[in-house]
């Protein structure tokens, strides 16, 4: 997408390359295809179609996460500004389509003249979009964009800010991470703000199992559509040949881990085979391979894994129906 002339003085794309050390998308899969059990990253859900099938889940009625977080954004968000002294600028992990964050930058210009709102996304093309589109409505606010993985991205301390910052990890993004990943992300975070910086952090409740796996088990099937999107992906890029229909979307909930857990299993066994590595993979009648975890959390537990990474809590706002948690803590 090309961006008027008009706007593009407001508008900065910065693409941050892979750092070295960092698997490639290649490695990550031909790692991933050769361990026991077979995993897949579930960053690799996020190319085009991918991210496309990702907005069409947060309109899905069973996919409540995105509507009960809008819902607090929309009844909160002049309180959410209001907690850091303004002015403030924004920093948004995985801002996706931004149609969230939008609700916030229109209070915080109420607050306060002008804005940098820097968002990171593995997605060029969804950068590209959604800034365009915050530019056109916000004639106060500029954009900073960052196109790449979030870790490379603040690494690479290409993140420049001179104001206060409220940093944004919502939509329950935190719960794609291992507990202990999860805390190094927000450990990293901590790393790029001051003292006194905000982190908004969104979290998805634990809750029954048929509300959590209805979910990511829709019966449109765009969940599943977006699950088996990934070895499309793998078909498209790496030049395997996965049939598609011999895969089904498993979704299980594991109340001991706290997470709902989403697999490709096997109807049939498949001799697999990727050309881009000269790789050949077995799988057999019923093998799941594991493509993504979605941690669930209590209050108390988001507020510890804050503290663990040196945020303090400030406040926390609920939708009516408790589904799920935004949490305002601060940089110590
Ligand atoms: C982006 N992430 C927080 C979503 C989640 O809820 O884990 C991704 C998703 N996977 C299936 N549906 C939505």
């Amino acid at each position: 997408m090309t961006i008027p002339t008009a706007l593009a003085d407001r508008f900065e794309l910065i693409a941050v390359p892979r750092s070295r050390g960092v698997p490639s998308f290649a490695d990550d899969v031909a790692r991933g295809l050769r361990s026991e059990p077979k995993r897949l990253p579930c960053k690799y859900f996020y190319d085009e179609i991918g991210s496309a099938l990702f907005d069409a889940i947060t309109r899905l009625p069973e996919y409540y996460l995105t509507a009960a977080e809008t819902e607090i954004l929309s009844e909160w968000g002049w309180q959410i500004v209001r907690v850091l002294d303004a002015p403030v600028d924004f920093l948004e992990l995985g801002s996706g389509s931004a149609i969230k964050t939008r609700l916030l930058i229109g209070e915080a210009l109420r607050v306060q003249t002008g804005l940098c709102y820097s968002p990171i996304d593995i997605s060029t093309e969804a950068l590209r979009t959604s800034s365009f589109a915050l530019v056109e409505s916000f004639p106060a606010l500029n954009v900073r964009a960052y196109a790449g993985d979030y870790f490379d991205v603040l690494e690479s301390h290409a993140v420049r800010f001179e104001r206060k910052m409220l940093a944004m990890l919502m939509g329950s993004n935190v719960g794609n991470y291992e507990p202990a990943e999860a805390r190094e992300l927000l450990r990293l975070i901590g790393s790029a703000l001051r003292p006194g910086d905000g982190l908004l952090l969104g979290a998805d409740l634990k809750k029954d199992r048929a509300t959590l796996e209805r979910a990511y088990d829709d019966p449109t099937g765009v969940t599943a559509a977006f699950n088996r999107n990934v070895l499309a992906r793998i078909n498209r890029e790496l030049g395997a040949d996965f049939d598609l229909r011999n895969f089904d979307h498993v979704v299980r909930y594991d109340d001991v881990r706290g997470s709902v857990d989403s697999f490709l299993q096997a109807r049939a066994a498949a001799d697999v085979r990727v050309s881009a590595f000269d790789l050949r993979v077995h799988v057999a009648a019923g093998e799941r391979i594991h493509t993504e975890s979605s941690y669930k959390f209590t209050g108390d537990e988001i507020v510890r894994l804050g503290v663990s990474a040196g945020f303090r809590p400030a406040s926390a706002w609920h939708d009516r129906g408790r589904r799920f948690g935004l949490h305002l803590m601060v940089r110590e």
